[in-house]
């Protein structure tokens, strides 16, 4: 059956001219060693594979169809400079990779490689066909006809800082992240009002974070209209902004809840603690704190995330000489660093435990903030240390580093060699890597996903089983304990 001329196209994607025409006419195939040498850089263009078996059908030659996260910056790409626009992209020896502008911001990413056998997938203006037995995909990778197979795999695609894109990875659903979680105003009964402030909303997952939606509380009792909220877009990355009026409110503090929701976020809704403090300038000064208690959860060794504290003066004049002192309770001592940023209101207090040697239990202190001329704070800080697992250090293995990354013998568990894979920026999973099949120690391949060196099963990078010549069960999976931000992970 002829290839439709569309599907030899660009596509409007700059060909690879180092392929040959084949006999078919506009195709232009890539043998492996082609294909190889066009992969051995970051390249971008079409990749077209040749009619009939294409490039890489038999199985021996399949790619794996998620490869290993890997950079792109799509301001050098032409073709991702309007929406809508895509480029295949192909990184060292993995799969190409289909990726597309899909918002000011977002990008879509799809493995080319056809589900079916292996095949690399044709891309053309009218969608994406396999060259090998005609499975034919819409744009977003879903199966349209021809050959029946499954949709193209969805890949993460996550946005850094500086707008460069990291694209790879089994995708993970998207988490509304908030660069902060309270916002304070300050203004007087005759200064004007505060500056307005923002909030960045950003996806720290993978896929699209859209349907961005803010809800405005006030407290029980509290009083109302004092606070604005404007969010620039519908789908991260999005900023929030604030502005307060004090109008006629009098001296006093003013409390607001904004709750802001995304569309299929796994870390569900998240929450802004707005404070409009109202001073009397000619009041004396206090001390107020964001939260009065704190609690952290670690395995023995681990050391959880630090915790911010704001330090406000919410009375009149300014607030000087501030200081942080640790009181332990009975237990265990040592185990907590309280460090101010300054020494003048506001000043952010960054509460940091370090479980080291301290036995699994419940631990406790009191932080005391006290500053000149006025009445101390204190906050209750819980540290709960669990069960020693298996500990690891995520710096000690790079592929961690990478969402579906995959790390090999990290370790003993139960007498076995254990494996962890990175799921999101913020959870990890962990497997036995003893085959399930018939027990044999499996192999991390590319460290992206698994192989047994016995009767070849695979796995991917979340231990579930891909294929192999005797059905073979998942991995079996591991308690994994961590805190996100934490350097440490824990497994049993
Ligand atoms: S390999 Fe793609 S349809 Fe058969």
């Amino acid at each position: 059956m002829p290839l439709d001329p569309s599907f030899s196209s660009s596509a409007g994607l700059a060909p690879d001219t180092s392929s040959e025409p084949s006999p078919c006419g506009g195709c232009h195939r890539l043998d492996r060693r082609q294909f190889l040498a066009s992969a051995s850089v970051l390249s971008l263009g079409v990749l077209v594979s040749g009619c009939g078996d294409g490039i890489v059908s038999a199985p021996e030659q399949v790619l794996d169809a998620v490869p290993a996260p890997f950079r792109l910056d799509p301001a050098t790409v032409p073709e991702l400079a309007q929406i809508g626009g895509r480029s295949v992209v192909v990184s060292g020896t993995s799969a190409p990779v289909l990726v597309e502008r899909v918002g000011s911001a977002q990008f879509r990413a799809l493995s080319l490689v056809c589900p079916h056998r292996g095949t690399i997938v044709e891309v053309a203006s009218s969608g994406l066909r396999c060259p090998n037995h005609e499975a034919v995909f819409a744009n977003d990778g879903t199966w349209l006809g021809g050959q029946p197979t499954a949709g193209l795999t969805p890949l993460d695609v996550r946005r850094n800082s500086d707008g460069s894109l990291m694209v790879g990875g089994t995708l993970t659903p998207p988490v509304l992240g908030l660069d902060r979680s309270t916002v304070v105003f300050l203004t007087t009964l005759t200064g004007n009002a505060p500056a307005a402030q923002t909030v960045a909303i950003n996806n720290d997952g993978g896929g699209i974070l859209s349907g961005l939606a803010v809800t405005l509380i006030y407290g029980p009792g509290q009083r109302t209209g004092w606070l604005s909220l404007a969010l620039s877009q519908a789908s991260a990355p999005a900023t929030l902004s604030l502005s307060a009026q004090r109008g006629t409110l009098p001296v006093g503090t003013y409390t607001a809840t904004v709750s802001i929701t995304g569309a299929g976020v796994s870390n569900g809704a998240q929450t802004l603690t707005v404070s409009l403090l109202v001073q009397d300038p000619t009041t004396p000064a206090a001390l107020q704190l964001s939260t009065s208690s704190l609690a952290f959860t670690a395995p023995i060794g681990g050391i959880p995330a630090a915790q911010v504290v704001q330090c406000i003066n919410s009375g009149g004049g300014s607030l000087a000489g501030l200081a942080a002192t640790i009181a332990y309770s009975a237990g265990g001592t040592g185990w907590l660093t309280a460090t101010l940023n300054q020494t003048t209101a506001p000043a952010a207090l960054t509460v940091r435990p370090t479980v080291g040697t301290l036995a699994a239990g419940s631990y406790s202190a009191t932080i005391t903030i006290s500053g000149t001329g006025v009445a101390a704070r204190t906050i209750t800080v819980s540290l709960t240390v669990t069960a020693a697992g298996l500990l690891v250090t995520l710096a000690a293995w790079p592929a961690l580093a990478n969402v579906g990354g995959v790390a090999g013998s990290v370790g003993n568990v139960n007498g076995g060699p254990v494996a962890v894979t990175r799921l999101s920026a913020t959870s990890f999973a962990a497997f036995s890597m003893r085959c399930p099949h018939a027990g044999t120690t499996i192999n991390v391949v590319n460290g992206t996903s698994f192989r047994c060196p016995n009767h070849g099963a695979l796995f991917n990078s979340a231990g579930v089983w891909q294929s192999s010549p005797q059905r073979a069960e998942n991995l079996v999976a591991l308690t994994v304990t961590y805190t996100p931000g934490a350097t440490t992970l824990s497994v049993t």
